[in-house]
């Protein structure tokens, strides 16, 4: 029997776990971020050997399992590591006390490697026990080439940005909005998300300030929906957070571009040009029926911060609504993670302290906590 204490600490161990497999891929086994990653998920692994003779973790018929317990919570973190038994081939991970950091580093790089870079292999440690599928099982498991499609099929999204460059301005124009494509995009995300399993392999990177607007809008549609579908948002409503993702900074096609692209600090009058643009978008949406109320009501929400600061009001009357709270934390991640006209990029890890140092204030706490764990 597991304790709910040690339930605890095993979660916590698999979402750091994720974490540093996400960013042996990222980044490279020397990287601090990866490091710092790995230190972190070996230092739980080895409090939670303490009292325990083993952690054997399993995944049968693509659930997790703790000893023989399934896992408790659903979420991509979770899926992603149940992919990845699925296409190692393995059935079984035993952890055993005594083990090292060079051993458990070891085992994350074999884990962490794409198959199509060779990553069949995994090996037992003296501590780390590998329980793979029998032949007798072999005719659950992927064929080889269904193993490659699948790690291959990492989707790109850069046509995506042409398409809702081009929605954005027959909104603007004719106050008409394509609603079944953001819908079909969406969907699109969704599955994506679920194929790959993190949403940091989504994201598109910054191409360039004009580019921006529509680099920043899919990222943001992509990292609400994470959100939302780890938190257990289904259907329509689902699809309603990434259209609302997606037309959040609508209004910023209000903005001057020599505003929008210029290089170094706004100063007052450009920056009370830029705070327009919840307003000026929130307007636009509301004239288009079909557009969700959530989204017209996001793009006028997404700068109030949860202590109710922020623009466009200087103190705003009650909290932001559900959706507005997970797209302000979308936003402002990736707006860290990019560079901007007036500053450099940030590290996931810088940007998410900084984002937790906000935490209660800035952002709705309980949904920052849960954002931080989808990575
Ligand atoms: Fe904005
Ligand atoms: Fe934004």
């Amino acid at each position: 029997m597991i304790t709910q204490e040690l339930k605890n600490k095993i979660e916590d161990f698999l979402y750091s776990f994720s974490s540093a497999v996400t960013n042996m891929n990222l980044y490279s086994i020397e990287h601090p971020i990866t490091l710092k990653t790995i230190e972190k998920s070996f230092d739980l692994l080895r409090e939670i050997l303490i009292n325990k003779q083993s952690l054997r973790i399993s995944v049968i018929d693509e659930r997790l399992f703790i000893e023989d317990e399934p896992l408790w919570r659903k979420g991509m973190i979770i899926s992603n590591i149940a992919e990845k038994f699925k296409t190692k081939n393995l059935n079984s991970v035993n952890f055993l006390p005594g083990v090292e950091i060079k051993e458990f580093t070891q085992f994350i790089s074999e884990f962490a490697k794409p198959f199509r870079k060779g990553g069949t292999e995994i090996h037992s440690t003296s501590h780390i026990k590998i329980g793979k599928l029998s032949l007798s099982e072999e005719h659950e498991i992927p064929s080889k080439k269904k193993m490659m499609d699948l790690e291959k099929s990492i989707p790109s999204f850069v046509n995506e940005m042409e398409e809702l460059k081009e929605i954005f301005d027959k909104v603007k124009s004719s106050k008409e909005a394509a609603v079944g494509n953001l819908k079909e995009m969406v969907l699109r995300f969704i599955k994506g998300l679920r194929e790959c399993g993190s949403p940091l392999l989504l994201l598109l990177p910054f191409k360039s300030h004009e580019e921006y607007l529509y680099t920043h809008s899919i990222n943001v549609s992509i990292l609400s929906l994470a959100q939302a579908e780890s938190l257990g948002l289904e259907e329509e409503a689902l699809t309603n957070v990434g259209i609302a993702g997606l037309l959040h900074d609508i209004g910023k096609m209000f903005v001057p571009k020599e505003i929008l692209i210029k290089i170094g600090i706004l100063n007052k009058e450009e920056w009370e040009e830029v705070k327009k643009h919840p307003v000026e978008g929130a307007k636009l949406l509301m004239k288009i029926p079909s557009i969700p109320s959530q989204a017209v009501l996001s793009a006028y929400e997404h700068h109030v911060k949860f202590d109710g600061s922020g623009y466009p009001q200087k103190k705003y009357n009650g909290n932001p609504s559900f959706f507005s709270q997970l797209i302000t934390i979308s936003d402002f991640y990736d707006a860290l993670r990019t560079e901007r006209p007036y500053r450099a990029n940030l590290a996931h890890d810088d940007a998410v302290s900084l984002m937790d140092i906000k935490s209660g204030t800035d952002f709705n706490p309980k949904l920052l906590a849960n954002f931080i764990l989808l990575f």
